[in-house]
């Protein structure tokens, strides 16, 4: 019997497939970054070609090392970058342009439109999204306005959209299956996340002809089958959901009041607020968390733009460092006694301030600071904007989050000098759990659990075992004196100043 799952996690910077065996340990893993593409201020592209050779590419590597035949794979999950957008010809199955990516910021003056002529209530109520050039419907629109001909096409019905797990999906099936699941639909700004479909009236509002859209299903579905020619056999896709969402299954967050932060590219706080669509009053989202048989699991979150990223800035822009993994020590090392803030606002800044034209800035440079107080500022930086997150959602559920124990994922919790700090600006306990992979194995799941070959909800939850619990450590004068810095250097880098 085919007894393994196959998660495949396409990110914002690169693309992991992973084999787990039927005991859920990693049995083969394929991973290749892709090239970042900034045509102008403030845009962020990926090539389509790419994004999908990384995958395949990804996926055979993953088998290959798994050492068994795609024919012993039960079942795909899919996990992706959110709210990415790609429209393509549904006759070749090519997009008629870059992807664009969700940290871009071309649709600002759009939404500053929108927001202005009075439309964000609506969008808000529909949606639980706000206006801003992070989700997708704006930028389908740019792509419809600005792409020659695409408007005539797609009102022809030769185009199709679809967000990054819908586009792989197309490809997979040999563009049988046009389709998506719930909780990346919830990130278009068409989709009323309240009666679980698209809204005309949105799609009126952002000019996006219905035709276009891909249907939309729960978590763990049938979303088609491969082509077998891709990978050696037919291989049925059983799971789909938008990283952070996959992220909030691997971490077993299915009760209300639970709460994890991924930190990746972005950092993002999902606080699973169970049945109710909880309103924030602090400028947090309202999203679906997961639908399991038509079931849908809401959730407040905040999303921040610059996690990971900005260590990559450190990497690649500024050179401190050769891996990233030398970013934490580096920052360890550095001087206790200098004050050095960065805002890293590189495109904007989202969860509560949603100020698209802010840009990132550094504050508090002496003569003796040098490459690690720069690396210390940015890993704090991570921590300070998790503070922001939590003290909204602290206003906002019910529970007023006395108790709360943030569960943490991704690459940047393997150091322990980060959580600590964490847990400390946070003043609350931070778990890690054993296996860090969770927002491939959140994909694997829905996958696994649907095939029939993993276990239920309760038995994987019981399974999160934790690898080591911060708790905070630092005394609350020093505690307020740090953020009072910090909330001093973002009120700065407002694009208008409070
Ligand atoms: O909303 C964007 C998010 O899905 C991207 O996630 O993992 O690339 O930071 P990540």
């Amino acid at each position: 019997m085919s007894k393994f799952i196959l998660a495949i996690d396409q990110g914002t910077t690169s693309s992991r497939a992973i084999v787990f065996d039927a005991e859920r340990r990693i049995a083969g893993v394929g991973q290749k970054e892709f090239p970042q593409i900034f045509p102008e201020d403030g845009w962020v592209e990926h090539d389509p070609e790419e994004i999908w050779e990384s995958v395949v590419w990804s996926v055979q590597t993953a088998i290959k090392e798994a050492k068994i035949a795609a024919g012993n794979i039960a079942a795909i999950g899919i996990t992706n970058q959110r709210e990415t957008v790609l429209v393509w010809d549904r006759e070749t199955g090519k997009p008629i342009h870059n992807a664009i990516v969700w940290q871009d910021r071309r649709t600002a003056p759009l939404c500053a439109r929108l927001k202005k002529d009075g439309h964000e209530a609506l969008v808000s109520k529909k949606t639980g999204l706000l206006l801003d050039p992070y989700f997708s419907g704006t930028k389908v629109k740019w792509l419809l306005d600005n792409v020659k001909g695409a408007r005539q096409r797609a009102d022809k019905g030769e185009l199709a959209f679809g967000t990054v797990d819908s586009f792989l999906i197309w490809r997979l099936t040999g563009g049988r299956m046009h389709v998506t699941d719930a909780t990346n639909a919830g990130r278009t700004l068409l989709f009323d996340i309240g009666k679980n479909k698209w809204d005309a009236k949105l799609c009126a509002l952002l000019d996006v002809p219905m035709d276009i859209l891909p249907e939309v299903k729960d978590c763990a579905d049938d979303f088609g089958v491969t082509d077998a020619a891709l990978f050696g056999a037919e291989i049925p896709i059983l799971g789909v959901a938008g990283d952070q969402h996959a992220a909030t299954i691997g971490q077993a967050c299915f009760a209300p009041g639970m709460l994890k932060s991924t930190y990746g590219t972005g950092c993002f706080a999902l606080l699973n607020t169970g049945a109710d669509m909880v309103r924030s009053k602090n400028r947090l989202l309202t999203t679906i968390a997961y639908r399991l048989d038509g079931e849908t699991i809401y959730a407040l979150e905040g999303s921040i733009f610059i996690a990971g990223a900005a260590v990559q800035w450190i990497r690649d822009g500024l050179k401190l460092v050769k891996n990233a993994s030398e970013t934490g020590p580096l920052a360890q090392s550095a001087d206790p006694t200098q004050h050095v803030y960065m805002v890293p606002a590189f495109v904007g800044l989202g969860a509560p301030w949603w100020d698209a034209d802010a840009r990132g800035a550094i504050y508090g440079l002496t003569r003796n600071s040098g490459p690690a107080e720069i690396a210390r500022a940015a890993l704090e930086a991570v921590c300070y904007q998790t503070r922001d997150l939590l003290e909204a959602m602290r206003k906002d559920w019910k529970g007023g989050g006395k108790d709360t124990v943030l569960r943490v994922d991704g690459g940047m919790v393997a150091s322990d000098w980060t959580m600590q700090f964490l847990a400390d600006v946070l003043d609350a306990p931070v778990d890690r759990p054993t296996i860090l992979e969770t927002t491939a194995l959140g994909a694997a799941w829905l996958a696994g659990m649907k095939a029939g070959v993993w276990p239920g909800m309760d038995e994987f939850a019981r399974s999160w075992a934790c690898d080591q619990r911060f708790e905070p450590q630092m005394d609350d004068k020093t505690r307020k004196a740090k953020v009072r810095g910090w909330d001093e250097a973002v009120r700065r880098t407002l694009s208008a100043p409070s």
